[in-house]
């Protein structure tokens, strides 16, 4: 029985107030009035008794179950996963299996505090880290961290590091292939096992938050749309997409990979069974299909996600044609950090004073987040983040 494989003591039954233990009304009473022995006759039988048809108890152990309405939400929310760390030993199978079990919607019973995911997509180190951490100080609790790497990289953060231990059992992947899409989705289903992370938001080694934690927080949290890019274009599309599942030329998307999903849309990535085998047998082994800027958005084509996508990322990159080097976005290095650049990213990114037009779930905010940073700017933007982006 599934039980058994969460039926492990977390700290959130350890802080539980309505643990079972607690002595009632009834039994305070007869503490005064009773001889000791008998006190403790009593204590045993409701102990088990609790035990075995407590609400709470089994709520603790089995979030998918809908509690009885008596039953006061316990807090903190249970976790699928003790909340130490991200490492387990669970196959992509297993996990993912778990994962789909795991609520899809917000506002399960639990009162809890929404998290936001942060899942940092790398391939070796992260070396802009350091303003990271400077963003993510002192806001402890509302953000949790996922690390997907390639598994031959050997290096470790320090203990003291909101990254120490958030690194997920990873696998290889390579440039445009469906390997890339296999690593997004493990971080999703990772990041799905926490039941307080509502927001899902996938980031690389080379990208940098453009605002404060409390921005980029109250922006992801407070919208009711996910961002997926996904614009109308039939470049890549075979018919073989056609004969599984019928993903015709007119549901085609193509996007960019980097995304920010809310917790229903994180939740359909993972149970997918029916569009991504198709992705994969199409796909694999073959750089043709650049299946990482295709999946996600035609998806939310395909699962007719409509207006709850607003159809574009929150994750800036330089694509201008006098900028970019062939098929990948401008990487900004340490020289041309300067305010102006994170002030024109945050306008839209184009011309100087360009509008950014965007009236969508995030409330104008053009974007959070921007690529692609090479490692020589961290010293430049660990000094202009204070004014240009304030933090650190
Ligand atoms: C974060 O930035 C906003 C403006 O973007 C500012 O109003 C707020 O005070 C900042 N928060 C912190 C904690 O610095
Ligand atoms: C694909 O669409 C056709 C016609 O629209 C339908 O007959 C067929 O059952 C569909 N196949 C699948 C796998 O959904
Ligand atoms: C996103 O595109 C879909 C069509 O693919 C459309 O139905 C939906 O309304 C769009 N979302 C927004 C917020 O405009
Ligand atoms: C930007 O928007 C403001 C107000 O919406 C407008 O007055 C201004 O002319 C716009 N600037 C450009 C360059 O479009």
């Amino acid at each position: 029985m599934v039980l058994s494989c969460v039926a492990k003591p977390s700290s959130a039954m350890k802080n539980d107030r309505n643990k079972p233990f607690a002595l009632p009304h009834l039994g305070r009473l007869l503490l005064y009035m009773l001889p000791f022995p008998l006190v403790l006759l009593f204590f045993s039988l409701g102990l088990v008794l609790g035990m075995t048809s407590g609400a709470n108890f089994q709520n603790l152990y089995f979030p998918f179950v809908a509690p009885s309405p008596s039953a006061k939400p316990s807090s903190p929310p249970p976790t699928l996963w003790p909340p130490g760390g991200a490492l387990h030993t669970m196959t992509d199978e297993e996990l993912f299996r778990w994962a789909s079990m795991a609520p899809k919607l917000d506002g399960t019973p639990y009162h809890r505090v929404p998290k936001v995911a942060f899942m940092f997509l790398v391939r070796g180190d992260l070396p802009l880290r350091p303003l990271w951490e400077k963003f993510f100080e002192g806001h402890h609790g509302l953000y949790s961290i996922y690390v997907h790497t390639n598994p031959s990289h050997t290096g470790s953060y320090p203990m003291d590091s909101v990254f120490y231990g958030r690194t997920i059992p990873s696998q290889r992947t390579t440039w445009g292939g469906v390997t890339l899409v296999e690593a997004e989705r493990r971080l999703l289903a990772n990041a799905l096992l926490d039941l307080s992370n509502e927001r899902f938001a996938l980031l690389s080694e080379s990208c940098i938050p453009i605002y404060n934690f409390s921005t980029v927080y109250a922006v992801l949290t407070g919208s009711k749309t996910s961002f997926v890019e996904s614009i109308v274009s039939t470049a890549r599309y075979r018919p073989l997409f056609a004969l599984r599942n019928n993903i015709s030329e007119a549901q085609w998307r193509k996007g960019s990979q980097w995304f920010e999903v809310d917790r229903a849309l994180a939740g359909e990535a993972v149970a997918d069974v029916s569009y991504f085998p198709t992705f994969r047998e199409n796909c694999a082994g073959e750089r043709f299909c650049v299946v990482d800027e295709h999946y996600m958005s035609t998806l939310v084509s395909v699962l007719g996600w409509g207006s709850r996508n607003a159809n574009r990322t929150l994750t800036f990159a330089d694509w201008d044609p006098k900028r970019r080097v062939g098929a990948h976005p401008r990487n900004h290095r340490g020289e041309e950090v300067t305010e102006e650049l994170i002030e024109r990213i945050r306008k839209g990114g184009g011309a100087p004073g360009r509008n950014c037009s965007f009236d969508d779930g995030a409330n104008g905010v053009c974007f959070l987040f921007a690529r692609k940073f090479a490692p020589d700017t961290l010293q430049p933007l660990l000094r202009l983040a204070p004014k240009a982006m304030g933090f650190g």
